[in-house]
């Protein structure tokens, strides 16, 4: 018997931010992403004011995919996905994000790359907001720190949803909503809401603040999306680095639990519709008030989730007595207390690689929702070279994915979770995120562009791209 479903969403993820280029093109307006720049290897990325000629914004032409996608979307097709995960950029539909109407320009260029999805049978999984806030509404409004922009958000939404509410059924809304628990690193909290610190403020308490804002957003655009198609499937999308205790002792054990909060406060509330108990604990203890309107009880409990997308690289590790450094700590989530893992290996850029840990994961998400999952993030950062033929043997990526593509067949197979499909981030070489280098690649397809922006932008097949095809083709059933 087949161990998963003929109908398993095979695919690929990306984000507009990352890969799509014209930053300019189409009437679009600048993003929070587009003012930042590229950093150096395993260092955060600066955020500027505004655009400033002497400096390198990655983001800008990405790998411009804008005037390409033609010639990409076609070798999505040859690699055989089933699914192509993306975002829609906001600032291409509400280039300041505070229009009453769209720009026409840029729902046309989202129907065109849909139509051309669908024209090889690949469906769209479309992600509302891959931190893409207009920079108008985070330095006009301060970001989800101000209600209106949840107003904005959500016109946003069903802009979106009542366009392509024909073309396309797969929905998640904030991509990662809890990474920006770890506030230590400014990064998180600007991309994900368009938020930056004053000194004088509790990081924490603005954190919640806003989390309650974008919790609303999240609702509200499920409510609305189901109203405009029923049919609709929306999920949320988390970053999941589980978090293991260092032994045995009560103490270690009962730190990762409680450290764990920070990875389940947002799904929490996205699947179940209130506050979870530690969390309402925590505000009255620490005296911290949270402004809450009339009816968000309600909107919370009306607006969950179908499903939860999340995104899985790596493990960590807790011990209950150990201190870190936040800048030995840039990997682990900003916990003062995680320490390295003596039972794996990490990559190059300090990610610990576990496959048992997305089995172990995949459990723990179904066993604490009960709802269907779905792995919209997995892959493995890192350079590659070209041999003297021209091809790209790319063995640890394969090795990489081979095996947590085993460990999601076993925790489907052997532990009975339900998957809805597996779809490994960057399938074709984009920005890095946290860094902005081209060199943290993760893609099957290369693309000719160094860290300063210079190549060709010439795509060439990697040997993981005829390896995923085969798996494609036999369903998981041949992973060697
Ligand atoms: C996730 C994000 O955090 O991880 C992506 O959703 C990101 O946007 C990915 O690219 C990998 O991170 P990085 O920094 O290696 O690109």
């Amino acid at each position: 018997m087949a161990k998963l479903n003929k109908d398993f969403l095979w695919g690929g993820a990306l984000a507009a931010n990352q890969f799509e280029g014209g930053y300019d093109q189409g009437g679009k307006g600048l993003s929070v992403h587009d003012v930042m720049t590229a950093g150096e290897h395993g260092k955060a990325r600066e955020i500027t004011e505004t655009i400033e000629a002497d400096k390198f914004y990655p983001n800008h032409e990405g790998i411009d995919f804008y005037n390409r996608y033609k010639e990409d979307i076609g070798l999505f097709n040859e690699m055989g996905l089933k699914c192509l995960r993306t975002s829609i950029a906001w600032t291409r539909i509400f280039p300041n994000g505070d229009e009453t109407e769209p720009n026409e320009e840029g729902l046309k260029f989202y129907d065109d790359i849909i139509d051309e999805l669908l024209k090889y049978n690949i469906e769209p999984v479309l992600t509302l907001s891959h931190f893409e806030m207009p920079l108008h509404l985070a330095r006009e409004y301060g970001g989800f720190r101000n209600r209106k922009v949840v107003d904005f958000f959500v016109h946003f939404a069903e802009t979106v949803f009542n366009r392509y509410k024909d073309k396309v059924k797969y929905w998640m809304t904030f991509n990662e909503i809890n990474n920006q628990m770890d506030t230590s690193n400014p990064l998180f909290l600007w991309t994900n809401s368009g938020v930056t610190l004053s000194e004088d403020e509790d990081a924490e308490e603005v954190l919640y603040q806003v989390a309650h804002n974008e919790l609303i957003a999240s609702a509200l655009a499920v409510t609305k999306g189901k109203a405009i198609n029923p049919n609709f499937v929306i999920g949320n999308m988390i970053s999941h680095v589980p978090i293991y205790p260092y032994s045995c002792n009560p103490k270690d054990i009962l730190e990762a639990e409680i450290a764990s909060r920070l990875r389940y406060f947002f799904p929490d509330v996205q699947v179940r519709g209130y506050y979870p108990g530690y969390a309402l604990k925590m505000f009255e203890k620490k005296g911290y008030d949270i402004k809450w309107q009339e009816g968000d009880d309600e909107i919370l409990k009306n607006g969950t989730v179908d499903y939860i997308g999340f995104s899985y690289y790596m493990s960590t590790v807790v011990k209950h007595d150990a201190q870190q450094s936040v800048e030995d700590n840039i990997v682990n989530g900003g916990l003062s207390n995680s320490v390295a893992n003596p039972y794996i290996k990490v990559s190059q850029w300090g990610w610990a690689i576990d496959p048992v840990g997305l089995r172990y994961t995949l459990n723990a998400l179904y066993n604490r929702y009960q709802l269907p999952l779905f792995i919209v993030e997995n892959g493995f950062g890192t350079t590659d070279e070209f041999k003297e033929d021209g091809t790209i043997d790319d063995q640890e990526r394969i090795d990489y994915l081979r095996e947590h593509i085993n460990a999601s067949i076993e925790a489907v197979d052997e532990d009975g979770v339900e998957l809805m499909g597996y779809t490994p981030w960057g399938v074709i070489d984009i920005v890095s995120f946290t860094t902005g280098e081209m060199k943290k690649r993760y893609g099957l397809i290369h693309v000719d562009r160094d860290n300063e922006g210079k190549g060709t932008l010439k795509r060439t097949k990697k040997n993981s791209f005829y390896w995923y095809k085969n798996v494609i083709d036999t369903n998981g059933e041949e992973l060697k």
